[in-house]
């Protein structure tokens, strides 16, 4: 297994795309990278600093203004995201960001950002990326594209037991609506809207387990880095 190949997995808000793109990485000592962190770092910096998202000239400023990387935390094993030497993981996942993400992520100059700096990331391959554009725009030639969803009902309990694990005080009602609207605009909007790559193979988790996806997941990787699977 020496071939090294990249993974991209996109799909809907809080369906486990995480997960398993985490999974997939430590199973095959691959790199994951958490595209969305990204998006979600950049919309904290436009809080903090009132950026109109409107303002082309603003956002260019204020993008030179913007250093993002990955650092490994030695107490989770995970990596990171820091915003301009800040470790913001558990910043970046309140609602307050949630509500904020998609219309920043629709910004022309933020996408070129960030797309710019995933692409780096996967020059050496051995990756596994997540997000929503990942097969289709960053990476359209990755060995292995999957394409995630799960129904709107477990979606919303995932996501609720993840922030209540955070200790984060968000109803039932306010996941569900940010969840609604966050497909929407991501599926809308002009530039690299969240779609099924014609070549991506679709995987619906609401009735698998953790680790019935990583076994599905990881099946497909092995065979394409077997040369089995094309
Ligand atoms: O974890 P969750 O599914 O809630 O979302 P995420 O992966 O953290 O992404 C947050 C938001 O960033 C998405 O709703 C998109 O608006 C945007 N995003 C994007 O536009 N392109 C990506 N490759 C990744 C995320």
């Amino acid at each position: 297994m020496n071939r090294k190949i990249i993974i991209a997995i996109d799909g809907y808000s809080a369906c486990g795309k995480s997960t398993l793109a985490r999974q997939l990485a430590k199973s095959l000592h691959y790199t994951y990278v958490d595209s969305g962190a990204m998006y979600r770092a950049i919309t904290l910096y436009f809080i903090r600093h009132q950026i109109s998202y409107n303002e082309a000239n603003h956002i260019s400023v204020a993008l030179q203004g913007i250093s993002l990387e990955f650092r490994q935390n030695e107490n989770t094993g995970n990596s990171d995201i820091w915003l301009n030497g800040e470790n913001v993981e558990k910043r970046i996942r309140e609602i307050d960001i949630a509500e904020k993400v998609s219309e920043v992520a629709a910004i022309p100059q933020v996408r070129k950002l960030a797309e710019k700096c995933q692409r780096d990331m996967g020059k050496n391959k051995g990756i596994v990326m997540d997000g929503r554009d990942i097969g289709t725009v960053v990476f359209p030639h990755a060995e292995l594209k999957l394409f995630m969803t799960a129904d709107m009902a477990t979606r919303v309990q995932r996501r609720y037991e993840e922030m209540k694990e955070k200790k984060g005080n968000v109803s039932l009602e306010e996941i569900r609506k940010n969840i609604e609207e966050r497909d929407y605009l991501d599926t809308h909007r002009k530039i690299s809207p969240l779609k099924q790559a014609s070549d991506a193979i679709l995987l619906d988790n609401t009735h698998l387990t953790k680790e019935e996806q990583l076994d599905f997941a990881l099946a497909l990787a092995k065979k394409v880095i077997d040369g089995i699977l094309t």
